[in-house]
């Protein structure tokens, strides 16, 4: 009997695919679809730390306008008033407490932040509305000239969520650091439960017809599954916290290498755009059927079997890069 269970920031997923932060998280009806089609756990549509921080705004108006103390500011208070018929925190809380009423899997909210700004005081709102963990998409671009500390702006981002949560924070990050296993390793020790490797960027192109800089699809390809599967190789045994896959996961063969590598799961984002939200059946039928060949009941049977334990990763590397070059030479 195969079980494809596994543990995932410690919540029980019953099996490893997640899906990702992205707009087909976004309603109770795709939500319901995703889960009846087997997805583990879903990741909502982020809301922006900007979003938030305009409500802070608001609440901070409403406490001075019932003081009667600022009056004068009332150009301020209308302006703030637009706000309020937005009222995207209170839309997003209501969000979740709905997907916690309608689904059975752990519902994960999602903040993308840039900054340790007061929004994570808001984050408290979010676990009071029943989220089963916060994931943290910290939106740092490494062409961010203003950032003059990028790695210190994560790890005060994560401090600051901490103060505040006691549900599971987990962490979504780029590949973009300088050195990327330290900081994955750094990051991982900050009592975060879960650390996503990689986010994705929307990279921008050009046209030449139009000469206009113009912005690239946003979906993934299903050779991107690289990038996330060498660093989760070189770094899974090193990590105080569970690694998730994300980026170029298109099919159940590329989720089983990345959990060889190390992943306790994956996030799939792409691969449902493209082929809909019964394609998790699909992708947890290969998983399934390739256990089974291989002689594996659970899931922490092969994860991690073929991560890069050594302690010189850098060795190790050059050591397969020499390998398949001498081979080209023949
Ligand atoms: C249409 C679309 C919307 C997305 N929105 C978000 C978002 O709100 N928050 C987030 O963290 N990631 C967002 N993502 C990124 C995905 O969660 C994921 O990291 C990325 O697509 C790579 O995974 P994939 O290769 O499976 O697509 C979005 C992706 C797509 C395609």
């Amino acid at each position: 009997m195969i079980d494809t269970s596994v543990t995932y920031a410690g919540l029980t997923l019953k099996n490893p695919l997640i899906v990702g932060s992205c707009g087909l998280t976004n309603s109770i009806e795709s939500l319901k679809k995703l889960e009846s089609n087997g997805a583990a756990a879903v990741v909502l549509k982020s809301i922006f730390e900007e979003q938030i921080l305009r409500q802070a705004d608001y609440e901070v108006a409403e406490a001075q306008k019932n003081e009667f103390l600022y009056s004068q500011y009332s150009d301020s208070l209308d302006y703030i008033d637009q706000y309020i018929k937005e009222d995207t925190i209170v839309s997003y809380l209501a969000f979740i407490q709905q997907a916690k009423k309608e689904l059975l899997i752990p519902v994960i909210a999602s903040i993308n932040c840039v900054s340790s700004y007061e929004w994570s005081r808001f984050a408290k709102r979010i676990q009071d509305a029943g989220a089963d963990a916060i994931e943290l998409n910290i939106f740092l671009h490494a062409s961010d000239e203003s950032d003059t500390d990028f790695e210190k702006t994560y790890f005060d981002i994560i401090a600051q969520a901490k103060k505040h949560l006691t549900i599971p924070v987990t962490v979504k990050m780029t590949h973009n650091f300088t050195k990327l296993s330290q900081s994955i390793q750094a990051i991982s020790k900050t009592g975060i439960k879960g650390l996503v490797l990689f986010n994705r960027f929307n990279a921008t192109d050009i046209d030449i017809e139009t000469m206009k800089v113009a912005p690239k699809q946003p979906y993934s390809n299903p050779q991107e599954y690289i990038l996330p599967l060498q660093w989760i190789g070189l770094n899974a045994k090193k990590v105080s916290c569970d690694l998730v896959a994300s980026t170029g996961i298109h099919s159940g063969e590329t989720a089983i290498k990345q959990i060889l590598a190390g992943a306790t799961a994956v996030q799939v984002v792409s691969a449902l755009y493209k082929n809909g939200p019964e394609y998790i059946q699909t992708m947890l039928q290969d998983i399934e059927k390739w256990m089974e060949r291989k002689g594996f009941n659970y899931v922490s049977q092969f994860k991690g079997m073929l991560s890069a334990a050594n302690n010189n990763p850098a060795a190790y590397e050059r050591i397969q890069f020499m390998k398949y070059f001498s081979q080209i030479d023949k």
